[in-house]
């Protein structure tokens, strides 16, 4: 049995061991959940200057102020959740808070969205240090990165055995519980405009704590968040359209035979239950898997990273990520409009320094915790994860909330058809046909994607962008990002 097979076989004991799960587990409604968050409330906090970035080695001159450390979720069990919180770099009090959370499940959003993607200062290919990003988010809202759930970067439990229960539900309460003692910290964001954005499997993550939050505003009892909108970049939404997504896009991209495809469209039925018992099927998604080993599945038209094979703890990660999902990330464009596959490795350089971790209050310096990219533990052991939350699009566009979803339009990951097939799926009537938009900062302006608005609902392309799209195309995610904020599409004229 080659390695893909194996892990096939793998993914299909994967799935039944979730359809178990979710099958016995009880819903569990948390009604204790309130009294413990304000009970660890109450025993007051250091407040955010505690938490101030004063000597980052190697970091950049800047005139905004940034925090990052700990926050406790569960003191009786230990557990502690690590945020990077940037002040936006002009009129910070004027201006929204947005929650930033990467995907995996197990991968770190200091580590690809602050350091590789949107943040002020991105990890340098030397791993000396940083160097200042122009595009950062933060120049449009307060920017605040998530760490989620513990065993993901610096985040931990003190309990050993809460890393057996990890999963959508356990990562949406502890994110929920993070962001009430996070306002403790950070008084004055507290009655802040608020969004949540990520990409990947954070398209799971985002909706769930939305929801979670919407939910617990209607308690008068509990804090308001004021939660305006989510924003969503090729996000892992439904397992069916997803898949289905990722077969037609390699099929269409000229990555598998017609023979294949035709092979997976008549034994794989991605909606049903055993989807993974026909071996018909398993082999002919064998066969995708096979072929984007060959490629990078993140960006399929740019290189691999020849480099990286070396750290044997690595090797298997892209396959293994292949499997579920993550933001196996690039980097800014410097040369040629290329980007650094092996970005990651600079990464786990930099945050493994004794005076990194000391400055960023993770640390005494001496005891250093031992941080990676992403935790493949986590990511093999994920428990539960819903297998779609377009019902919760439902929820939350009847609630008025604005939701956007962009697709990098290179991803074989999470495809843009994949996103298309769920969104289409939900049904909303269109209020602005397809058309294409543009970013007015190019040298010359060239169509940055195309876009189609609904009834409720945003949906827009990059075009030739990868899985973690401001990696590619940092200044039209940035433009993009600040219509989100303002609610107006972004512009569609030249
Ligand atoms: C976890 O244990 C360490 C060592 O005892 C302690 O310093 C730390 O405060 C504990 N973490 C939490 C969140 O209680
Ligand atoms: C899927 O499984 C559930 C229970 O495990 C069952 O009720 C349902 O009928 C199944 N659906 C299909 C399409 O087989
Ligand atoms: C698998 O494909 C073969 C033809 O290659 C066909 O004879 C067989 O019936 C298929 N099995 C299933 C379970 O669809
Ligand atoms: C970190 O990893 C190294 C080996 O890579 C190990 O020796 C050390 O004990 C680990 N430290 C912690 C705190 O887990």
């Amino acid at each position: 049995m080659d390695f893909v097979s194996k892990m096939t076989v793998d993914l299909r004991n994967t799935l039944l061991a979730l359809t178990v799960l979710l099958a016995v587990k009880p819903v569990v409604c948390d009604h204790s959940r309130r009294l413990e968050l304000w009970d660890s409330g109450k025993k007051g906090t250091s407040g955010g200057n505690g938490d101030l970035v004063t000597d980052l080695p190697g970091q950049p001159n800047v005139a905004f102020r940034h925090y990052a450390g700990y926050v406790t979720v569960n003191e009786a069990h230990g557990r502690a959740l690590f945020y990077w919180f940037y002040e936006a770099s002009t009129r910070a009090d004027e201006k929204p808070l947005v929650l930033w959370l990467n995907g995996g499940p197990g991968c770190s959003s200091v580590g690809y969205g602050a350091t590789q993607e949107i943040g002020p200062f991105i990890v340098d290919t030397h791993g000396n240090g940083l160097k200042h990003n122009p595009y950062s988010w933060n120049t449009k809202a307060n920017m605040l990165f998530l760490e989620s759930p513990i065993g993901v970067g610096f985040s931990y439990s003190n309990t050993t055995s809460d890393y057996n229960n990890l999963g959508d539900d356990f990562t949406a309460k502890d994110a929920y519980i993070f962001l009430n003692n996070w306002f403790l910290k950070f008084p004055s964001y507290r009655k802040r405009t608020f969004y949540i954005a990520g990409e990947s499997y954070a398209g799971k993550y985002v909706p769930e704590l939305a929801e979670l939050i919407y939910d617990m505003n209607k308690d008068p009892n509990s804090l308001q968040i004021d939660l305006q909108g989510i924003l969503l970049g090729n996000p892992e939404t439904s397992d069916a359209e997803d898949w289905r997504g990722l077969v037609d896009y390699a099929w269409s991209h000229a990555v598998i035979s017609d023979e294949t495809h035709k092979i997976i469209r008549e034994s794989c039925d991605f909606e049903g239950n055993d989807t993974w018992s026909n071996n018909n099927c398993t082999e002919g998604v064998d066969e995708v898997l096979k072929q984007y080993k060959e490629i990078d599945i993140y960006s399929i038209y740019t290189s691999v990273c020849i480099g990286n094979s070396a750290g044997s703890d690595d090797r298997s990660l892209p396959l293994m990520i292949l499997m579920k999902r993550t933001s196996k990330t690039k980097m800014i464009p410097r040369i040629m409009g290329g980007y650094d596959p092996c970005l990651d490795e600079y990464a786990k350089a930099f945050y493994n320094r004794p005076d990194v971790q000391k400055a960023l209050h993770v640390s005494d310096g001496h005891q250093l915790k031992n941080w990676s990219i992403c935790n493949m533990k986590i990511f093999e052991e994920w428990s539960d994860s819903k297998p779609s939350v377009l019902p919760i699009y439902k929820k939350l566009i009847t609630a008025g909330l604005r939701i956007w979803v962009y697709s990098g339009d290179t991803d074989g990951r999470v495809p843009v058809l994949s996103t298309r097939y769920s969104l289409s799926s939900l049904g909303l009537p269109i209020t602005k046909a397809w058309r294409p938009w543009y970013h007015q900062k190019e040298p010359l302006v060239q169509v940055s994607g195309w876009f189609q608005e609904y009834e409720g609902l945003m949906f827009a392309t990059f075009r030739g962008a990868g899985h973690a799209v401001p990696c590619f195309k940092p200044s039209n995610s940035l433009a993009f990002f600040s219509a989100f904020l303002l609610g107006e599409a972004p512009p569609s004229a030249r």
